[in-house]
């Protein structure tokens, strides 16, 4: 896989082709497929005039594989290689992108999907895999040169104006009556949050972060995707024959747009929706013992407001939050850093563990948002379960990689801390991160229970 600078059609004619940066040529870059239980290696070419790396997001890769600059290798120099090689031990959908410069390179178009498919997938007439992104375009087409700008760092991060699939604007695309599909879903945008609306069809989430979940309808019939996460939907087409069904996004109020058409051919393909079965078989993660649990708090702060929301949240963040609001308050006006976890914002390359595990142990994370903004949170290395949400026990208790979380909102995690070495731990806002909404959770090397 080569890494370098590219052109390519983003937006339909007369506008012209995009400069961009782009793995083989195309963004997406191509589609990495395995079967479950492979070997994968894939040698980096780095073409790019700056340093690179690439990160198996959600794929549990041995720690030197994990592609972080600093951390788990040197990084990639402008004519090098590297090359990465692990087993797909989990079945799913994951993705891929550099972990140098994230805001610049994966914003301008160095991404692309790796598949893991099951040894027995479930039936579907079609798959399709959606990798939804956006753009901050001129108009010239020309990806906009303003990253890493104070008020994208300080606000929701680089919300673009121009949405692709796989690198396109998508106008339609053709579906029969009755055909069923298992849409994947992969969020590569910086850090735009999808919320999608298929009308009148009724899609049916199978797999979040590339794990399997019980079958169930989307909360509110909305399809809500952050900044790297990833949604295995089937999906039926039910609507009639040489009838358009419109599919919008709705996240932001008052913004919302419509995202493409699926376009129903007149010929019918069945009468109604095939009875398959849709659970797919559980992947082999480790489950978490509560009863034997290593707790730990962790605090997010910072940005626009949050003085206002800490203050608001402040009687339940302890001496040590409130302690480190004082601390942000100076390194902000310092400018060393916008976002905070547990009072530390991560802008340098040497890393502290935030938190260090003993290996093998079971880990729980009760995490508070305590900033007026959403964060899809993400850990490295290892997929957790997501607890409860304010409290509430989730329904599904569903592995994720990367778990979104709404201000003020408090989620709590479990993971069975089985994979040794220095994690990333962090925000996939890329533009939070670059501002130290990132840090390091460390699964010690030896298992302590022996
Ligand atoms: Cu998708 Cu730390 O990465
Ligand atoms: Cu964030």
């Amino acid at each position: 896989m080569r890494a370098a600078l590219g052109r390519t059609h983003l937006v339909p004619g007369p506008y012209g082709e995009t400069p961009v940066w782009a793995y083989n040529g195309t963004v997406p870059g191509p589609e990495v497929r395995v079967r479950q239980g492979d070997r994968l290696r894939v040698i980096v070419e780095n073409a790019l005039d700056e340093e690179t790396t690439v990160h198996w997001h959600g794929v549990r890769t041995p720690n030197a594989m994990d592609g972080v600059p600093h951390l788990t290798q040197e990084p990639i120099a402008p004519g090098e290689t590297f090359t990465y090689e692990f087993d797909a031990v989990d079945a799913g959908t994951f993705w891929y992108h550099p972990h140098q410069n994230s805001t610049v390179q994966v914003g301008r178009g160095l991404y692309g999907p790796l598949i893991i498919e099951e040894a027995e997938p479930v039936r579907v007439d079609r798959e399709l895999t959606w990798i939804l992104d956006d753009w901050r375009l001129t108009k010239s087409a020309v990806i906009s040169d303003d990253f890493g700008n104070r008020h994208d760092l300080m606000h929701n991060g680089r919300i673009g104006n121009t949405v692709t699939i796989n690198g396109r604007v998508p106008e339609s695309i053709a579906v029969r009556a009755g055909e069923r599909v298992r849409l994947r879903l992969i969020n590569a945008a910086n850090a735009r949050i999808f919320a999608l609306d298929f009308a009148d069809l009724e899609p049916i989430v199978i797999a979040l972060d590339g794990q399997p979940v019980t079958a169930h309808a989307p909360a509110n019939g909305l399809v809500v995707l952050g900044p790297a996460m990833r949604m295995d939907l089937i999906l039926d087409m039910t609507g009639r024959p040489g009838s358009r069904t419109t599919v919008v996004d709705r996240f932001y109020q008052g913004l919302e747009y419509r995202l493409l058409d699926l376009a129903h051919a007149e010929a019918v393909l069945r009468g109604g929706p095939p009875d398959w079965p849709v659970e797919l078989p559980a992947n082999p993660l480790a489950e978490p013992d509560l009863r034997d649990a290593i707790r730990h708090e962790v605090t997010f702060n910072g940005g626009m407001m949050g003085q206002m929301v800490m203050a608001e949240m402040g009687g339940s963040m302890g001496d040590g939050a409130s302690g480190g609001m004082m601390g942000n308050m100076m390194n902000m006006m310092h400018g060393e850093g916008i976002w905070f976890i547990n009072g530390k914002a991560a802008t340098g390359h040497v890393m502290d563990p935030l938190l260090t595990l003993p290996h093998g142990r079971t880990c729980v994370l009760t995490m508070t948002n305590a900033t007026a903004w959403h964060h899809p949170i993400h850990l490295h290395g290892h997929s957790f379960r997501v607890l409860s949400r304010d409290g509430q026990p989730t329904a599904h208790r569903e592995w994720q990689d990367t778990v979104l979380m709404a201000p003020r909102e408090k989620v709590e995690i479990a993971f069975v801390a089985d994979n040794p070495g220095d994690w990333m731990f962090h925000c996939h806002i890329l533009e939070h991160q670059a501002a130290g909404m990132m840090g390091v959770i460390r699964v010690s090397g030896k298992d302590e229970r022996i």
